[in-house]
């Protein structure tokens, strides 16, 4: 595995992820977001995530893990040292958006303390209920 790689606010995304991105998510989301990190393991996996350092929130906006990479700890281990990082840089409160029926990532976030604080009803374009989970980090 290679060494995690951090890239900060206003970098480009790096080829890599946009094809991770693109065979994990039917609408891919090229472009960086306003205040984007993003934590990674070349080729294999990544967390992007979206800060607002004056009120001390972040939101989740996509996690991925390769196919071959899948069922190893990899998303654990990026989500625990993000999350370690931006409590750091002072966020305390993390949201994220998953779709109902993603029971991996679901899975996942509920095991890491997620907890779910309700749906978005038919949020997505095919219809299908968004779950808002929220995660408070501990000072
Ligand atoms: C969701 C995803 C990121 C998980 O990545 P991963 O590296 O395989 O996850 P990990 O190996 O770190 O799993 C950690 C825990 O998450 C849960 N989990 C992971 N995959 C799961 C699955 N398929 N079913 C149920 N629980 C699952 C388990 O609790 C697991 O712990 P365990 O292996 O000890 O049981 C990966 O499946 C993925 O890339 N999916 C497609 C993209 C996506 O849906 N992203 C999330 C929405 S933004």
């Amino acid at each position: 595995m290679n060494e995690r790689l951090h890239l900060l606010p206003g970098a480009k995304l790096p080829p890599w992820v946009e094809l991770l991105e693109q065979n994990a998510f039917e609408h891919p989301w090229g472009a960086p977001a306003h205040h984007e990190h993003l934590f990674g393991y070349p080729p294999h996996a990544y967390v992007r995530w979206s800060t607002l350092p004056a009120v001390g929130e972040a939101e989740l906006l996509r996690l991925a893990v390769s196919l071959e990479a899948r069922r190893q700890g990899l998303a654990r281990r990026l989500l625990e040292e993000s999350e370690s990082y931006l409590r750091s840089e002072g966020i305390h409160t993390l949201h994220l958006e998953v779709r109902n029926s993603n029971l991996a990532a679901r899975g996942l976030y509920e095991a890491l303390g997620w907890n779910l604080q309700r749906t978005r009803k038919a949020y997505y374009p095919d219809g299908e209920d968004a779950l808002i989970y929220r995660k408070q980090l501990q000072m």
